[in-house]
């Protein structure tokens, strides 16, 4: 009998036993806990960083080709895509100088932002017209853009009935066309860095000469053959931006630097961004001299 009993009480445990293994191993893959830690590189926090960019709060958006616009406006949007590319070449009487818009905004603004995307414009339409602080009152779309014709590329604001106006507003309400109006999309500006070291500019000389000088040159004039394709804008000197630029802010270039700089292989720790902006900000540009 009491053999017996010892049997069902063996028994009785070896199941509570393989049930909590069951329970345990089962919590464990569904927290799916990496155990044991490895510490991630660097490459992979801005992969996942990147990734959690993207599908910020679940929002899902998918970049609209300009090749996809309805025949209706298809015309219009090509012209404001070709002019956010060949900007200079294409209006230099409003872009005097070999910058254009998609030296900012990688690829016209059809990215996502976040490293190597640039300044994403994917639904700027649904953001507008929106409150600009600085100047204490709503702004246009328009007027936004001819924000950056005056600022960043130094030139002059395109009137605001021109066709070329109206080209840029029809290219950027269609690549916001799936996107929510009036929701704040999470891949739109540069966010500052987290980093709070105080910038050094004599080091920031030393990372210019290695990182920046062979593409944007010892000068910060880029470069620029007439009718090529490939355009490195200037970052100072009498080309570049001016003093009242987006870019002219340490924190927004600074961001922009450490996403997207150098071109195609951004490497830089947020403490080299910093410097190098700060030197950067240091050398002459123009002064912008409009109303
Ligand atoms: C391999 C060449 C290359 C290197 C190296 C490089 N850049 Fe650039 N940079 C570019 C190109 C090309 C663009 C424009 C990208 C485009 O049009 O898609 C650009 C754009 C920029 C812009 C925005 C446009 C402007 O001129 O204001 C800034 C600012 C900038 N680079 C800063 C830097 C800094 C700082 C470094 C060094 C840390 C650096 N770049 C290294 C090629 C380079
Ligand atoms: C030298 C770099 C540079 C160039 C060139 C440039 N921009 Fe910008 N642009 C910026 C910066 C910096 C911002 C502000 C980003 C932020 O708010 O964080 C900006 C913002 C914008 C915005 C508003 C984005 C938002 O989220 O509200 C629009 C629209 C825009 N640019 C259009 C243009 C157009 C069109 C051109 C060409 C005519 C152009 N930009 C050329 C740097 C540039």
């Amino acid at each position: 009998m009491s053999k017996w009993l010892s049997h069902v009480t063996f028994f009785s445990v070896a199941i509570l036993i393989g049930f909590l293994l069951y329970l345990f191993l089962f919590f464990f893959y569904q927290l799916d806990l990496n155990w044991p830690k490895v510490p991630p590189s660097e490459a992979a926090i801005e992969k996942k960083l990147a990734k959690e960019h993207l599908s910020f709060k679940n929002l899902k958006f998918d970049l609209v080709d300009p090749q996809d616009a309805p025949d209706a406006i298809k015309k219009m949007v090509n012209e404001g895509y070709h002019l956010m590319l060949y900007t200079h070449e294409t209006i230099p009487q409003y872009a005097p100088h070999p910058i254009n818009c998609t030296n900012c905004h990688f690829a016209g603004g059809l990215s996502l932002g976040g490293v190597g995307g640039g300044i994403s414009l994917a639904g700027i339409a649904a953001k507008y017209p929106t409150w600009n602080r600085a100047r204490d009152r709503v702004e246009s779309l328009a007027q936004r853009i001819n924000d950056c014709f005056a600022y960043s590329l130094n030139g002059k604001p395109l009137p605001l009935d021109s066709n070329e106006m109206l080209a840029f507003l029809t290219y950027f309400q269609w690549i916001s066309s799936n996107y929510p109006i009036y929701q704040p999309a999470p891949w739109l500006g540069l966010i500052p860095l987290k980093s709070t070291h105080q910038p050094n500019p004599i080091k920031g000389k030393e990372i210019y000469a290695i990182r920046c000088a062979t593409c944007h040159g010892q000068n910060g004039e880029g470069m620029h053959r007439e009718g090529h394709d490939v355009n490195i804008p200037a970052v100072f000197g009498e080309k570049s931006f001016n003093d009242a630029a987006g870019m002219s802010h340490l924190s927004l270039l600074s961001s922009f630097v450490y996403h997207n700089m150098p071109f195609e292989e951004p490497h830089l720790s947020e403490e080299e961004a910093l410097d190098v902006s700060a030197f950067i900000l240091q050398q002459p540009r123009p002064v912008y001299s409009g109303p």
